[in-house]
């Protein structure tokens, strides 16, 4: 049996703004395991970021459980969400959030950046994963010499680079036209498929969300339909 990457327990958020209050997840029950590709869907305000940042360690659910590779992170506070997020969360966003003027190498390294994988040791693996995305050869361009789908894939150099235990991506080919978001969907794919990374991607597009394996559909902060493939 593969095991249990998130666990996801009758999580509700409620956000509380004077005296109203905005009920974004109402009782989301859902289990990820390892190797697992899953899509995220819905309308606009159905609480897909919401459940993002939650499943991503940046915020915390109002009420419910949830277990992140085995250990309960519900009540951390946000010291130790950071530190979780560091270790088993790799991130890419739709606008690729990568440092300008720095290179592709660079940029890739960041998440080793302060941890104690000496200078050496930390370009291999670096490299490594720009190979990974098929980027051998673009190590030393900057930012601003890559096209967009290239430094999307830095973006998901640099989420590969500490080995989480799961890789999020928000809207991951927003700013793609679709030939390039097409080229993104086919390395998360073979990630996927062949190294057997656990992803999950959040997307308004039915053809993107159509290559993940697993699709769950949000509607008013609550799973509404299911898809396997
Ligand atoms: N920080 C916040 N404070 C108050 N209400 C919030 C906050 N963040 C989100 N909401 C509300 O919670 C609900 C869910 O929002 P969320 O951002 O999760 O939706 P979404 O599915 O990501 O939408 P979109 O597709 O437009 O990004 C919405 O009604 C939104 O207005
Ligand atoms: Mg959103």
């Amino acid at each position: 049996m593969d095991k249990n990457v998130i666990q996801l327990e009758n999580l509700t958020k409620t956000y509380f703004m004077g005296d109203t209050q905005v009920h974004a997840l109402r009782g989301v029950t859902y289990t990820i395991k390892e190797g697992d590709f899953v899509a995220i869907m819905g309308p606009s305000g159905s609480g897909k970021s919401t459940l993002m940042n939650i499943i991503g360690c940046l915020d915390k659910p109002t009420t419910g459980r949830y277990l992140l590779d085995g250990e309960d992170v519900s009540k951390y506070d946000k010291n130790r969400l950071a530190e979780t997020r560091n270790k088993k969360l790799g991130f890419v966003f739709q606008t690729f959030n990568l440092l300008s003027r720095t290179t592709a190498l660079e940029n890739t390294e960041l998440p080793l950046l302060y941890s104690n994988v000496h200078g050496r040791e930390r370009v291999k693996r670096a490299m490594a994963s720009l190979e990974n995305v098929g980027l051998k050869g673009r190590e030393h361009h900057k930012t601003n010499q890559l096209s967009g789908g290239e430094q999307q894939r830095v973006a998901i150099a640099r989420a590969l680079l500490n080995n989480p235990a799961l890789i999020l991506a928000d809207e991951p080919t927003g700013n793609l036209d679709s030939k390039t978001g097409d080229e993104i969907m086919n390395i998360f794919r073979r990630l996927n498929e062949e190294q057997k990374k656990t992803l999950v991607i959040i997307t308004h597009d039915p053809d993107v969300g159509a290559q993940a394996r697993r699709r769950i559909f949000i509607r008013d902060g609550l799973i509404v339909r299911e898809e396997n493939t």
